[in-house]
């Protein structure tokens, strides 16, 4: 998919994240100078920051093939048993929202994790037999929004735990200029940062922005982003200026309007505007957190005075937190 095709392939390609890279190279290094796979792997942070990217690279710089699957897909002990025992020597098995997984399907991983081995167990009764099957040693990089939700059991078989943050404009600006490249799309640095300004921190947002400003630009431009087509397509897509988009704006809204600021817990918001709490909890929050229009407080959600001055509505006397 296009999607692929913009992915890196190796760490000195992946902008952003410095720690998190600049680790991982020494991870790496020392796995393959020791002729060992890499220890397991756990990547959390908020969607759309190339968690899946990262397990691609990281197979990819170990020279082994990479399986990917999700903690959902995986309905039984037998689909894991399946998915562990066609791997090869060092392979990557990628599980996305790793924390999905059925406490059963969990507890066959833990011993494939520890001692590269499967126990199975045969007959019932009391002449039912455990008996374990060897596997190849293979790399488990577990990815989840949620670090929170994982279990402590799971948790502690992981060696390595890196935590993805919000990419910078800059950082996505580089990303955007380096996607269009390989797109063969002419964008002007200035187009570049109008469109990373509003990315939301997140490189999957950018390079979505990305394709369907290019579409504004075939087909009502020169074919060249530029600013201008950059700021004309964002505006048609109902992207403000500071990248929040109608569900951002319709969550702070109802927060200020039926809440009168809030506190207010986050499924009755949800419950208000007909959406899932794990999507705002995930694909909102993050971002207006960092913006400082949302704080989340023991009793529930809060809008800013931010919000409100972003808003362009008038906040009441002390009644908005300032963070
Ligand atoms: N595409 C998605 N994430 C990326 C990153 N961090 N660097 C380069 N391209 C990306």
């Amino acid at each position: 998919s296009e999607e692929n095709n913009l992915r890196p392939q190796h760490l000195e390609d992946y902008i952003g994240q410095e720690k998190v890279k600049q680790n991982l190279k020494i991870y790496l290094e020392a796995a393959k100078r020791r002729g060992e796979p890499m220890d397991h792997i756990l990547l959390y942070g908020p969607p759309g920051l190339g968690k899946t990217t990262l397990a691609g690279i990281i197979a990819n710089e170990m020279g082994v093939q990479i399986r990917i699957t999700s903690g959902p897909a995986i309905e039984k002990p037998g689909d894991l048993a399946a998915l562990l025992t066609n791997l090869q020597e060092g392979d990557v098995l990628f599980i996305d929202e790793i924390h999905r997984l059925s406490r059963q399907v969990e507890e066959v991983l833990y011993p494939a994790l520890e001692d590269y081995a499967l126990d199975i167990m045969i007959g019932k009764g009391p002449s039912a037999q455990s008996i374990r099957i060897n596997l190849p040693r293979f790399t488990l990089v577990g990815a989840t929004t949620r670090a929170g939700q994982i279990t402590g059991p799971l948790r502690d078989r992981f060696g390595v735990l890196l935590k993805l943050e919000l990419y910078s404009p800059d950082e996505l600006s580089k990303i955007i200029q380096r996607s269009a490249g390989i797109l063969d799309q002419p964008i002007t640095p200035e187009g570049a940062y109008e469109l990373a300004k509003r990315s939301r921190g997140t490189p999957r947002v950018a390079n979505r922005f990305l394709k369907r400003i290019r579409d504004f630009a075939t087909v009502l431009g020169d074919g060249i982003i530029d600013r201008d087509v950059a700021l004309m397509g964002l505006k048609r897509m109902d992207v403000d200026a500071l990248g929040l988009d109608e569900l951002d704006r319709s969550m702070l809204r109802a927060i200020i309007e039926m809440y009168n600021g809030g506190p207010v817990g986050l499924e009755t918001l949800a419950a208000a505007l007909g959406e899932e709490s794990v999507t705002l909890e995930d694909l909102c929050e993050p971002y207006l957190m960092q913006m400082g229009f949302l704080t989340r407080t023991p009793r529930g959600r809060c809008a800013t005075r931010l919000a409100y001055e972003h808003l362009g509505l008038k906040a009441p006397e002390a009644a908005a937190p300032e963070d």
